[in-house]
């Protein structure tokens, strides 16, 4: 609010004689004066000169009376401070005029002393609240600084934890990102948007994050697993979680993906061996994003799978292993296969 603004003063009366009155009282404080005849004409005044800090207005006013006006003043300009003149036998109006948003009222005929000092109270009033309200905005933004740095500082532990597992087993970095992408699309394509996308952003991104703890000659194996090894490689759903909790506890999404990506619809999987739609949605679209990048890539112990193959098997083992409805999304998601970031 300027100096120029903050000087000013509009007083709405019908009576001439009651505005000059006020004029000089006001003017006397320093404030320049505006007047209006009547509720209508001031709004006009308003509507042309823009906002004033304060403003007296009379009650009863032919046309528009001051109770109308104030409520026009209330919703169109909320920060005015506007003080009600009233006559004796409207204390009542002027009682309910204060519970509309009147800051404060003037019995006629009013002093000098006493109009300069209610406009000086109504201006430290308004003063008051808008301070209030620049505090109140300056302590939400800097609350969303700090939660934007809160945010960040997490996803650099996040980070530090992907570039400890890249380091040592480069082929889950690919392949997080891939299936990052998959899961993402297929999300979208059912009806996933803002935090929860977010979430399921960043779940299967780590997804595989507990491999940290796996033996390195169980991950780079070059060939099938016998069954003490893929007991311990079962390990990494469950220890990711553990890994992540302390990071990300307000994230439930995410450390449900990490936990039971490998789950499967007919309660095969593990580590929980949950079935169904127990199975965390964001879950099942990890399985089936990750399963089909596992099969369309090359690893030592096997070459990979062509893409028309590896959705073959997806829409085989839709139902006992995959959510039939995430099989379809992915495949809405991905429906021209050759574009795929196979080799993302
Ligand atoms: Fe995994």
């Amino acid at each position: 609010m300027g100096r120029a603004a903050a000087a000013r003063c509009l007083l709405v009366d019908d009576d001439a004689q009651v505005r000059s009155a006020l004029a000089r009282a006001v003017e006397s404080q320093g404030l320049a004066c505006t007047q209006a005849a009547g509720g209508a004409e001031a709004l006009d005044v308003l509507a042309r000169d823009g906002e004033v800090p304060v403003c007296i207005s009379d009650i009863q006013m032919p046309g528009m009376d001051g109770v109308a006006f104030l409520r026009e003043v209330v919703a169109r300009f909320p920060d005015m401070a506007v003080i009600m003149l009233t006559g004796v036998a409207e204390i009542s109006t002027a009682i309910e005029c204060l519970r509309i948003g009147a800051v404060d009222y003037l019995t006629k005929p009013a002093m000098i002393e006493e109009v300069a000092a209610r406009i000086d109270k109504a201006l430290e009033k308004r003063a008051l609240v808008l301070e209030n309200r620049q505090y109140q905005a300056n302590l939400e933004s800097r609350v969303r600084e700090l939660d934007r740095l809160n945010r960040q500082s997490l996803i650099n532990g996040v980070e530090m934890l992907v570039f400890a597992l890249e380091a040592k087993d480069a082929y889950t970095s690919g392949h997080s990102l891939r299936v990052k992408e998959f899961a993402v699309k297929t999300a979208v394509q059912l009806g996933f948007t803002g935090e929860p996308l977010a979430q399921l952003e960043l779940g299967s991104r780590l997804h595989d994050i507990g491999k940290i703890g796996t033996r390195e000659a169980v991950l780079h194996k070059p060939g099938p697993l016998d069954a003490e090894e893929f007991e311990h490689i079962k390990l990494h759903a469950a220890l990711g979680e553990r890994i992540l909790q302390p990071f990300l506890s307000e994230s439930p999404r995410v450390l449900a993906i990490v936990r039971s990506h490998h789950e499967r619809m007919d309660g095969s999987g593990f580590p929980d061996g949950l079935a169904g739609e127990r199975i965390p949605l964001e879950a099942r679209i990890v399985a089936v994003a990750d399963a089909y990048d596992a099969m369309t890539t090359n690893r030592a112990y096997r070459p990979s799978r062509g893409a028309a193959e590896a959705v073959e098997e997806l829409r085989r083992f839709a139902g006992p292993q995959f959510d039939e409805s995430v099989v379809d999304a992915f495949l809405r998601a991905h429906a021209d296969l050759t574009v795929l970031p196979v080799h993302a």
